[in-house]
Order: C-alpha cells, then sequence, then structure tokens
C-alpha cells in the first residue's frame, strides 16, 4: 500500500503524514515506513541539499526537475519498489505530484513532458491515495514567520509561484478524483486527522482506476 502526502509549503502535510503512520502502525500488524521527497535514500537526501541549498541561485528550472527526478528515481528502485514487493506500507511526504504542481505549473515547464518524466522516475509506481492538504497562500507566509526559520531555496519563491503551485494541486486533484482526497488545512490538526484516517480506510477499500 503506498500513500502519499501533498500540499504547498506549511501545509500542515508532514504533521499529517506522521499522525497517519502513528495511527497505522498502533493499528495494523503491518510494517509502516515514513520516507520523504526530496530525500528517503542517502543518494536522494544528498540531491536535496543541492536542490534545497540558498546558494544555488544558477540552478536552472529544468536541471531541477531533473534532480527532483533523479531523487525519486533512486527512491523508487532502492526502497519504494522493494519495500511494497514485500507487501510493507510506504507513506512518502511528497511525490510526482509535488513535481507537478510545482516545476509544470510553478515553473511552467511544459506539463506534458513532466508527466513524461514523472512516469519514467516512478517506473509505474502510482500512489494508491493521495492526500492533498490545501491552504490559501497568505497563511503560508503566517505561518513562516511564526516558525521563525530561515526560508530554504524552493521557499524563497513569491507569493505568484505559490498561487500557480496551490492552483496546480487544485487542478490535478479535481482531474483525479479517485486517488485524490482534499482536506481543509486550516482546520484543526486533529479533525483533520480523523478525517484522513476514514478517507484512507474508505478509499483502500474501493481502488482508483483513472489514468495518471
Ligand atoms: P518539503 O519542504 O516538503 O520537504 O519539500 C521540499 C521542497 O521541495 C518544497 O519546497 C517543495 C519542493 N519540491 C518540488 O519543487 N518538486 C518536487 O518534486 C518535490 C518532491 C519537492
Amino acid at each position: 500500500m503506498f500513500l502519499t502526502f501533498e500540499g504547498v509549503d506549511c501545509s500542515g502535510k508532514t504533521t499529517q503524514a506522521a499522525l497517519l503512520v502513528d495511527a497505522l502502525r498502533a493499528r495494523s500488524g503491518a510494517v509502516v515506513h515514513f520516507i520523504r521527497e526530496p530525500g528517503g535514500t542517502a543518494i536522494s537526501e544528498r540531491l536535496r541539499e543541492i536542490l534545497l541549498d540558498r546558494s544555488n541561485l544558477e540552478l536552472s528550472e529544468l536541471t531541477e526537475l531533473f534532480l527532483f527526478s533523479a531523487s525519486r528515481a533512486q527512491l523508487v528502485a532502492r526502497f519504494i519498489l522493494p519495500a511494497l514487493a514485500r507487501g510493507e506500507i510506504v507513506v512518502c511526504d511528497r511525490f510526482y505530484d509535488s513535481t507537478t504542481a510545482y516545476q509544470g505549473y510553478g515553473r511552467g515547464l511544459d506539463l506534458d513532458a513532466v508527466r513524461r518524466i514523472n512516469a519514467v522516475a516512478a517506473a509505474g509506481t502510482d500512489p494508491d491515495l493521495t492526500v492533498l492538504v490545501d491552504i490559501p497562500v497568505d497563511e503560508i507566509e503566517v505561518r513562516k514567520r511564526a516558525s521563525g526559520s530561515l526560508p530554504d531555496r524552493m521557499e524563497s519563491a513569491g507569493r505568484a509561484f505559490y498561487e500557480r503551485v496551490r492552483r496546480g494541486y487544485l487542478t490535478i486533484a479535481r482531474e483525479q478524483p479517485g486517488r485524490f482526497a482534499v482536506f481543509d488545512g486550516m482546520r484543526n490538526v486533529n479533525d483533520i486527522a480523523l478525517d484522513i484516517r476514514r478517507a484512507v480506510e474508505e478509499r483502500l477499500e474501493q481502488p482508483h482506476r483513472e489514468e495518471k
């Protein structure tokens, strides 16, 4: 079983993914892995450093696309596929929908090309369910300020970029309602977590049928 979490920066998706992992581990006897993108393997974590390093201002948009995809190809081949083959549960904080939303809609790279590259990097590994935690773009600023941390290279993008990314996510989710479940990230953390748990249980009983 392969579950992914998506959303703009500061949406709360990582918190929600962690809460779901705790719930799944407490309830089932299955092995539940919690990984993140970019990252999850030693090589993918090194690519993450390059991608998020604020000093890498010269990184081109196409290079960015390929590095996120390279990180994913490594994670899929060396971690996700073997785990799924053993019948284990994999929960991933971000997957190829991040690339469609950020590099496709956000950076404006050709969407068909992005989708083709996503398909190659994922090697046929599609999520059974993708949780999208949605927040308005104004809220990103509020949460970033409250966190007090320095923005990384990706987080340094402006408001217009995040508007495109958010719109992109909502578009992808509308196109694939069977795979996506969308949650309002402005609600109380525990209420969202409860709804996500219910959605996971429901959706996994009826696998999605649409094309990617
Ligand atoms: P994180 O903050 O959720 O760990 O994600 C790291 C950043 O990388 C975040 O700003 C989103 C961005 N990202 C992309 O632009 N494309 C991708 O394919 C992935 C996986 C992440």
